[in-house]
Formats: structure tokens, C-alpha cells, sequence
């Protein structure tokens, strides 16, 4: 059997090493990069710390409105789908480029296997709840991470028997690289921090940063909890949401300490020590939960309900008073959950249900 991977941004990057390690030497398998994301830092970054071999091939497609991006790998991925002739096209999430990966895959009738299936925010608005309803349409396999993500996909009228519960490979990623972090970097001395002193910030969402007044909002709320608590806010700053700073001519406030984005060791290194973490991504709610750090969402709705549920993460919203009430509470709380996530196994329960299914030994 021959797979084929097509990823493009870095959360895919990083949820995929699991998975890519094991099919290194073990399967016949390519990947195709789409170039989504490209710079060092949120692109070559994860395959050098990670150790991920390259990709057989990058497409270069870079930065772009949705169309024309997700046009443009669709076009050229269909050309090396046609000449590669693979059996079956992993993708994993909601990028575009997954929408473009699974798409020019069933169009040429090859088998979809799409991980992180059945993630529902329910909010129309944003681009990924878009891609990943579309791919678990026509997806062959859809591994979904938890029996709420199961049965989301069942009342959408699945087939029960393509639907497999695995956990999700984030949990391998941060098993395999915490101790590979512990042992290689030291990003909390590298920028004076001490433990449970500092709060971490990611924000990237377009619903949020792609707005002035949004924007400017969200920070005032980040301000407040900043100095309630008196102490600072360090914020890897994603490259979309630095150019909307640039763009909208915003201060940001100076309590807010905005660094490049961090490898994926010295990230989660600062996760793992964080007092708390602010957030609107998706994976980091996740590691959050497994890293038994107490997160606060901003955002109105979550595809991951099960950190809600577990009380590893609270829905935020916008408000600034909200923001900084989220935090008190969160403080308050035992970090005694379990993640919802699985055991770390992912990964390996992905490659023996693919080889179970294609009879291969
Ligand atoms: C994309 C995904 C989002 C995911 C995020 C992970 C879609 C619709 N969005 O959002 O689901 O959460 O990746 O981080 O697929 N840029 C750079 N360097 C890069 C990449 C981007 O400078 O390597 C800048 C460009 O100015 C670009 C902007 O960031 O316009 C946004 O990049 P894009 O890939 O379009 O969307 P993300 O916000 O990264
Ligand atoms: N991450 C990282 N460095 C950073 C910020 C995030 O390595 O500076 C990692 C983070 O640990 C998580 C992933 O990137 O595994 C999340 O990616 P992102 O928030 O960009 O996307 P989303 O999960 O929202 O799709």
C-alpha cells in the first residue's frame, strides 16, 4: 500500500510526527508540503527539532486568499496524485490545505483517511469548520479523537464502520518531545521567567485579529489580567496577527511581551511552566489539557468541548471583564483532570486499523 500525506501548516507538522516516524522505514509513503506556512519558524523549525524527514515534495503555494490558495494546491496536487498513484491520502485538521488534500484525493477516487474527524464548532463563520465538515463528508476513514467527536459524526449519518476512535496524536507529540525538551532547551532562563510567573498567550484566530476593534478589545482584556495579576503576558506572536498590528497601527500593551513564535520544545516548555494559558487555538486547548495547565479560551464556541467538560478550559468570549473573570477562576481550580485526548498511542492505533483494513501484515 502507498500513502500519501499532504500537510501544510504547523500544527499539522507537529501532530503528524507521530505518525510519520512510524511510517518512516515501515510503509510506503510521501509527503507533499504544501507551503502553507513557510517561514523558519512556523515551517522548518518542527521538521529540524522534530527530526521529520523532508518532504518529497513542496509546493511553495505560500500566502493567499482561500480560492486562489486552495485552488492552486488542489491543481497541483492532483498532478502528483496522478503520477504517484498512492492508495490512500492521509490529512489531519482543518487547514485549507487539507481541504485541498482530501479534495483532489476522493476526486481522483483515492481513499481519504482524515484524523481529527468530527470537530464541530458549529460556527459557520470560521474558514476550518468549513474544511473539516466538507473533508468528513467524503472521507474513507475518520479517526476521530473521542466518542463525542463519534458521535457527532454518527448523527451527521456516517457510516459507523468508518469511524475510529483513536485519541489524538497531539498527546504522542507531547509525550515523545517533553522530555527532548527538558533535556535540550531552557527557554524560561533564556528570557528571565520563573515558573508559575508568567502567563502564555497565543492568538491567531482571523475572527479575532482581523478586526481593528477586536483586536484592540482583546487586548485591553489581556492588559487587565496582566496587571491584576502583576505579572506578564508572554505572547509568541503568530505572523498573521503581527501584520494585522502593523496594519491597524495598534500599541500593544506593554505588559504583553511579544516574542517570535517558538520552536515546539521551548513552546511547550513555556506552556508547561505557564501560571495559565490564554489562547484561541485549537491544539493548544488540547495540550493544555495534557499538560495539566489551566487554560482560558478566547473565543465564543470550541470544537473541543471535552476540555469544557474535563475543567481544563473555559470559553472566554470577548469581553475584557469576562477575560480577566475566566482567569480568576480558572486559578482557583484543581489541575485534576484527565486529558480526554488518549493514552498516547494514536499514532500506532492509526497505522494497524490502516493495515487491518488494506489486509496488510
Ligand atoms: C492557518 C489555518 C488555521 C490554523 C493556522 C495554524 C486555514 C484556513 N487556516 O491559519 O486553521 O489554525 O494556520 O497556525 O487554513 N504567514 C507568514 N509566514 C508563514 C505563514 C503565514 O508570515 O509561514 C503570514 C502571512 O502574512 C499570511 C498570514 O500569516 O497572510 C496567515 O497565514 P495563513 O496560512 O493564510 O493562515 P493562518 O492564520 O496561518
Ligand atoms: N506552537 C509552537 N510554537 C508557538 C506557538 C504554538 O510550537 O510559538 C505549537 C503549539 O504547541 C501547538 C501548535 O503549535 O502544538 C498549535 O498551532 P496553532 O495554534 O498555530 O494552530 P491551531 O492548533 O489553532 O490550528
Amino acid at each position: 500500500m502507498k500513502i500519501g500525506i499532504v500537510l501544510g501548516t504547523r500544527p499539522e507538522i507537529i501532530k503528524l510526527s507521530p505518525l510519520i516516524r512510524l511510517l518512516h522505514n515501515n510503509l510506503n509513503y510521501f509527503i507533499i508540503h504544501t507551503g502553507q506556512h513557510y517561514t523558519q519558524n512556523m515551517d522548518k523549525i518542527f521538521f529540524e527539532e522534530l527530526e521529520l524527514p523532508q518532504p518529497k515534495y513542496n509546493l511553495e503555494i505560500g500566502s493567499k486568499n482561500h480560492g486562489e490558495q486552495t485552488g492552486q494546491m488542489l491543481e497541483k496536487i492532483e498532478r502528483i496524485f496522478i503520477d504517484e498513484k498512492p492508495d490512500l491520502v492521509l490529512v489531519y485538521g482543518d487547514t485549507n490545505s487539507v481541504l485541498a488534500g482530501a479534495l483532489a484525493a476522493t476526486k481522483l477516487r483515492i481513499k481519504v483517511a482524515h484524523i481529527e474527524a468530527g470537530l464541530r464548532s458549529y460556527d459557520k463563520d470560521m474558514p476550518e469548520e468549513k474544511n473539516r465538515t466538507i473533508v468528513d463528508t467524503f472521507s474513507d476513514y475518520l479517526f476521530a479523537p473521542t466518542e463525542n467527536s463519534r458521535n457527532i459524526l454518527l448523527n451527521e449519518g456516517k457510516k459507523q464502520e468508518s469511524i475510529f476512535v483513536v485519541g489524538n496524536t497531539i498527546v504522542d507529540a507531547v509525550q515523545q518531545s517533553l522530555e527532548i525538551a527538558d533535556k535540550k532547551v531552557n527557554i524560561l532562563q533564556k528570557l528571565n521567567l520563573q515558573k508559575d510567573n508568567y502567563f502564555v498567550l497565543t492568538l491567531h484566530r482571523s475572527e479575532n485579529v482581523d478586526f481593528k476593534t477586536r483586536l484592540q478589545t482583546l487586548l485591553f482584556g489581556l492588559k487587565l489580567v496582566a496587571e491584576e495579576f502583576n505579572i506578564p503576558i508572554i505572547y509568541p506572536i503568530h505572523p498573521r496577527t503581527k501584520k494585522r498590528i502593523e496594519e491597524f497601527n495598534i500599541e500593544v500593551p506593554k505588559e504583553i511581551i511579544t516574542i517570535e513564535p517558538q520552536g515546539y520544545l521551548d513552546f511547550l516548555q513555556l506552556q508547561k511552566n505557564a501560571k495559565l494559558i490564554l489562547t484561541d487555538s485549537g491544539g493548544i486547548q488540547e495540550e493544555s489539557s495534557i499538560l495539566k495547565v489551566p487554560c482560558v479560551t478566547i473565543r465564543t464556541s470550541t470544537e473541543r468541548p471535552e476540555t469544557l467538560e474535563i475543567g481544563s478550559n473555559v470559553l472566554a468570549g470577548t469581553n475584557p471583564e469576562k477575560i480577566l473573570d475566566c482567569v480568576k477562576n480558572m486559578l482557583n481550580k484543581e489541575r485534576n483532570w484527565q486529558t480526554p485526548y488518549g493514552d498516547g498511542k494514536a499514532a500506532q492505533k492509526i497505522i494497524e486499523i490502516l493495515k487491518n483494513e488494506n489486509n496488510i501484515n
